[in-house]
């Protein structure tokens, strides 16, 4: 369904975001993994994560939704490391890289044949990336289309750890060496030179494994893995998507009269890049609440009207807020002056090709943008843009979310083509901004 968003009212009160979307993914692969039962609550009820539980269900985990005291809980009941058993049908990671990537890992050290395919938009991705550095610890793999889905997988017992520095960083890489280094000997150790997201980390230590990450002079994590861990089931509870909470910081910054209040949002110092971009471009974002569990922090996010200037984001930012750079590049299309995103090569791999998508859409909308392979540049003029554009977005719930974020402030509305690739990542997003003043409709054909 293509949908229209016009002008709307100043964003104001308190709200809560639907939980993360990588913490939820490996919530439930490593309750999977565990010993006993994990209780998960503040899962992201959206497709991609759906994806996942459909297919540790189908390698043999107990993964049920459930109600407690009016709030809704998950419970997974865990086979042990090692213990996944061979599928019958072949699974279906939807819209999801991270769902694809992290199992394609995980069933690598599983001595079994398993098929896994996507949508359209994920059978075009690389998933070379991760196919090979699985090979050189035993793996094998059949992809007829040159390492894209349909994949299968040929696990391995016989794995050999990995011993790796990795070239692209990528946290999906990273996981899927650290869930095949679960059922391998000896330690599995990766080195990043440009550190990403590190919930994977974490959570295996909180699910129990032994995983040491030193910081080395030069800056890069080193990770070590011992292979063959007991993790044991846990209790966790998933703090809001700052990957989410994004389009309403965003749109509270960039909409007169905003006041908004984002409250329990991770902020994992691995995700923040785009509040650290958002303030140096002049916006009024304070932190309030700190908390700490499951080893992530997590706060309320106090968002102020601000005007905006256009700045340069460098590349080693960029995997701080790899999944923030459409939302930021509305936020640089009523900034007064240039923004420059450098070193953003990967936008291009993502759930649609980001920087043509961006750039595209900001050009219907009346805003100039220049490309590069690896980067892109969005002249602002300080004032929101004409709007008045149809915005095709890829199948990519980021791009969707995006343009409709910039039609509640453009001097016309904007029209994205179709909306369903949303509910892969934030399925109440339509009913949460319109409840907050947005002007989001179906569009008449
Ligand atoms: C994710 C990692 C990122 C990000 C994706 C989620 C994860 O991908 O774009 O949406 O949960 O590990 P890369 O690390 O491959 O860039």
């Amino acid at each position: 369904m293509s949908l229209i968003s016009s002008k709307g009212r100043p964003l104001l009160g308190s709200i809560e975001v639907p939980g993360d979307k990588s913490i939820s993914h490996r919530a439930l692969i490593l309750g999977a993994l565990a010993i006993g039962k994990t209780k998960i609550t503040g899962l992201l009820e959206g497709e991609d994560v759906i994806a996942t539980a459909v297919a540790m269900r189908q390698l043999g985990a107990i993964i049920e939704p459930g109600q407690k005291d009016g709030f809704r809980n998950w419970t997974v009941i865990g086979r042990g490391v090692g213990g996944l058993s061979e599928p019958e049908q072949i699974l279906n990671m939807g819209n999801s890289g991270t769902a694809a990537r992290l199992l394609l890992g995980l069933l690598a050290t599983h001595s079994f044949e398993t098929t896994m395919i996507g949508d359209k938009s994920l059978s075009s991705r690389p998933m070379e990336r991760v196919m090979a550095p699985l090979r050189d610890i035993g793996c094998n793999f059949i992809s007829r289309s040159g390492g894209k889905l349909p994949i299968t997988t040929i696990g391995t017992i016989n794995a050999l750890p990995s011993d790796l520095t990795l070239k692209i960083p990528s946290a999906q890489i990273k996981s899927a060496l650290l869930l095949a280094g679960l059922n391998s000997p000896g330690i599995t150790r990766i080195i990043e030179k440009n550190p990403s997201r590190d919930h994977t980390e974490k959570m295996l230590k909180y699910f129990g494994a032994e995983i040491d990450v030193i910081i080395n002079d030069d800056g890069s994590r080193e990770i070590l893995l011992k292979g063959y861990p007991e993790l044991e089931g846990k209790n966790l509870n998933i703090p809001g998507d700052i990957s989410s909470a994004a389009f309403l910081i965003v749109a509270a910054v960039i909409t007169p009269g905003s006041d908004l209040t984002l409250k329990n949002i991770g902020i994992n110092p691995l995700r923040v890049g785009l509040l650290d971009s958002l303030r140096e471009m002049g916006a009024n974002i304070t932190i309030h609440n700190v908390k700490n569990s499951i080893n992530e922090p997590s706060a309320d996010i106090h968002v102020v009207h601000s005007p905006l200037n256009g700045v340069v984001i460098p590349s080693s930012r960029a995997p701080m807020m790899i999944d923030e750079y459409p939302i930021l590049s509305i936020a640089a299309s009523v900034a007064e002056g240039e923004t420059s995103f450098e070193g953003i090569g990967e936008l291009r791999v993502k759930e649609s090709d980001r920087l043509k998508a961006i750039s595209e859409g900001l050009e219907v909308c009346g805003i100039k943008t220049h490309t590069t392979k690896t980067s892109l540049r969005i002249f602002g003029r300080g004032s929101p843009p004409s709007g008045n554009g149809l915005v095709h977005s890829y199948l990519d719930h980021r791009i969707a979310m995006s343009f409709l974020i910039l039609g509640l402030v453009s001097d016309n509305p904007i029209k994205i083509d179709d909306e369903s690739s949303i509910k892969t990542s934030f399925p109440n997003f339509i009913t949460l901004m319109n409840s907050l003043g947005g002007e989001i409709r179906p569009a008449s054909k």
